[in-house]
């Protein structure tokens, strides 16, 4: 379900520092599932050799223009391509692209081509912002090239500035993300909650749980990659995750935050997603200041607002979101738990994990669930990764969103 996966994509590298670059996301993209063909420009060769990519990609990567087979060569790279991406583009080459010269291989494969072309332009000094590259830039803009990037930071030559090209990883997400546009979520809002809550007791200290937020990630990408506008709520996560391109993210601590939010965004979602391991009971009474050891507290708790319960609450009203699926971590009885909590929570579908599994719930890769319907249906999965259990549910969420 990556959009990447089997896509024809052709990597231009043009002359620029940022050459070495290009080879990482090479890299990425073949790993992505990509067929990647790269095409050097002469000025790409003084940077990086074509062994490089050859080796990364495992394909030939193409360089002159002038051999037997570079005109025919041409034409089906630029036409048979799903993308053509141009990182590092510099300047020289972004005004060929302006005016549609075609003198090179990889100038001429983007005149060639009929699917989106992306540039990622890298370039030192001042050159970025130059009339000339700007002007070139708008002219590329109208004519639908996407630009991404580039971003400002320290260059080769030490000076600061817009300039440095966008990272390999950004650039992939960027594309992943626009390969993704027309998919069986397109035009839907998706919800998803991610991580645990912190729950305060005084300034220093918390309640909370062992939740990674790498369910709830896995899951905002899987929406994002079927081509759906992705609202991302991330509570603590064990590690600092990075933001799946095109998710707008909004970080909380507690369960009372939580709710806010969610409720506020499922106002206008097709779907929500509460994969947040919320904490269900916070202390009654925050301390203003830090608890003293010689004073040991009584902990006296109280209950959070369960999200899920309000959002049934206002759904009954207003018919949104359609779909609410939420997740059960249990430690005990995991089925009929999971059924009460189906029921109660009035949900579509419920994702049910055993926690007690060494290879499922918090902090592995690996997750094994067990998804319940409300008509009684049981549907055991098998082992997979987060991103196959993410996949496996946004399939469930297409089939409820169209009436399956
Ligand atoms: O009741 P329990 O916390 O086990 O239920 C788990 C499901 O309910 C999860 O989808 C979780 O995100 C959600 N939840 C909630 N509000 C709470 C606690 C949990 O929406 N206060």
């Amino acid at each position: 379900m990556n959009p990447l996966q089997g896509k024809r994509i052709v990597l231009g590298v043009s002359g620029s520092v940022a050459a070495y670059k290009a080879a990482d996301l090479a890299s990425k993209l073949t790993q992505a599932g990509a067929q990647v063909e790269v095409v050097l420009s002469e000025g790409a060769e003084h940077f990086i050799a074509p062994l490089t990519f050859s080796a990364l990609t495992g394909r030939r990567v193409h360089t002159s223009l002038w051999t037997d087979e570079a005109h025919v060569l041409h034409v089906g790279l630029g036409e048979g391509a799903d993308a053509v991406v141009i990182a590092p583009c510099s300047a020289n080459t972004l005004a060929k692209l302006a005016v549609g010269l075609a003198d090179n291989l990889l100038t001429l494969t983007a005149l060639a081509a009929r699917g989106p072309v992306f540039v990622a332009p890298a370039m030192d000094g001042g050159m970025f912002e130059h009339p000339a590259t700007q002007a070139n830039l708008q002219i590329l803009r109208q004519r639908g090239v996407r630009v991404l990037g580039p971003a400002r930071g320290r260059m080769a030559s030490g000076l600061v500035g817009w300039g440095r090209m966008l990272e390999p990883a950004e650039i992939l997400g960027q594309l992943r993300l626009a390969l993704a546009q027309g998919g069986p979520l397109s035009g839907r809002h998706v919800v998803v909650s991610a991580g645990g809550t912190q729950e305060p007791l005084d300034p220093v200290r918390y309640l909370t749980n062992r939740s990674s937020g790498k369910q709830g990630f896995a899951l905002a990408q899987a929406a994002l990659d079927l081509g759906a506008r992705v609202s991302l709520v991330v509570g603590a996560t064990a590690a600092a995750l990075p933001t799946p391109t095109g998710a707008e993210r909004t970080d909380v601590v507690t369960a009372a935050q939580m709710a806010e939010v969610v409720l506020q965004l499922a106002q206008t979602a097709d779907a929500l997603i509460m994969a947040a391991a919320v904490a269900d009971f916070r202390p009654r009474q925050v301390q203003a200041q830090k608890i003293k050891k010689e004073r040991l507290p009584q902990l006296e708790l109280e209950p959070t607002p369960d999200i899920l319960l309000a959002v049934a609450e206002a759904r009954q009203r207003t018919g949104r979101p359609r779909v609410v699926v939420g997740f059960a971590a249990e430690s005990e009885n995991l089925l009929a738990n999971a059924q009460d909590k189906l029921k109660r929570k009035r949900l579509s579908l419920l994702v049910a994990n055993d926690i007690t599994a060494p290879d499922a719930g918090f902090a592995v890769e690996t997750n094994r669930v067990t998804l319940l319907w409300p008509d009684g249906r049981v549907e055991p999965l098998p082992l997979m990764t987060k991103s196959e259990v993410a996949e496996a549910v946004l399939a469930r969420v297409v089939g409820l969103l169209e009436g399956g």
